[in-house]
């Protein structure tokens, strides 16, 4: 299905890394795909893609207006800024969740034979959004190894999601860096798919396909509330 009007999608992809010291940071191994391969699929609906990216290898797909940030905070930032023009935001980086308190100037020599690290939280991205959100559909990622099901429809309820992708990220095969997911969508009405295993681009397909029904449901129901 395909709504009338081409739609504007924020997609965000990739890790940050959160530096340290100005030779060392903390990440994880999100190379990207999972984000490029959903707004490749925008793209190929006839959509207007805005591509916010960790740092990673993969070329952006032609078309997708690209905004590379490296840390958290960047990404934050991109984010609150294009999101008022968008009319989707399908967040499936992979967010350090923490940063380090301080950031040392220069590289960090051994001296001591242990080292604390002190962290603090980053803010978590789309929950801000949400707060901000006139009517625009917020699509997440649920990265997990445990209890897929259940975490992921917790975060679905705490973030003000319109629909989770839980995503195995401990499996053989599947999850950062494989060509392969093993997922299930989620959604707000309590409604659930499971996918399997399926390739990165089919996942993308399907999101973006959902992405436009919840469009049209949502603007359906604004339409209606809006019936004197
Ligand atoms: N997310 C975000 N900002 C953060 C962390 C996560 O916007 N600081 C988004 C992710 O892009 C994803 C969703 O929130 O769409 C869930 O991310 P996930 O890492 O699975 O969960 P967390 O909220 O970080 O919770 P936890 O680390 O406890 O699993």
């Amino acid at each position: 299905m395909t709504v009338g009007a081409k739609l504007h999608i924020l997609v965000s992809a990739g890790a940050t890394r959160e530096y340290i010291d100005p030779v060392r940071f903390i990440s994880n191994p999100s190379t990207g795909k999972m984000g490029f391969e959903i707004a490749r699929a925008a793209l190929a609906a006839g959509h207007q893609v805005t591509l916010v990216t960790g740092p990673t290898h993969l070329k952006p797909p032609v078309g997708a207006a690209v905004i590379s940030i490296v840390s958290a905070l960047e990404m934050r930032d991109a984010i609150l800024e294009a999101f008022p023009a968008c009319d989707v935001l399908v967040m499936s980086a992979a967010v350090s969740d923490y940063r380090p308190s301080k950031r040392a100037h220069h590289k960090i020599h051994k001296s001591n034979p242990s080292l604390t690290l002190e962290l603090q939280l980053n803010p978590d991205i789309i929950r801000e959004v949400q707060r901000k959100a006139k009517g625009q559909v917020l699509i997440g990622f649920a990265a997990e190894t445990e209890e897929h099901m259940a975490s992921a429809r917790q975060k679905l309820e705490n973030k003000g999601l319109d629909m989770i992708i839980a995503n195995d990220v401990g499996g053989k095969g599947v999850g950062f860096a494989a060509e392969h997911a093993n997922a299930a969508a989620l959604f707000r009405d309590g409604a659930e798919k499971p996918l399997g295993v399926v390739t990165k681009a089919r996942l993308g397909r399907f999101i973006i396909e959902q992405a436009e029904m919840l469009v049209e449901r949502k603007r359906a129901g604004a339409r209606r509330a809006w019936r004197p």
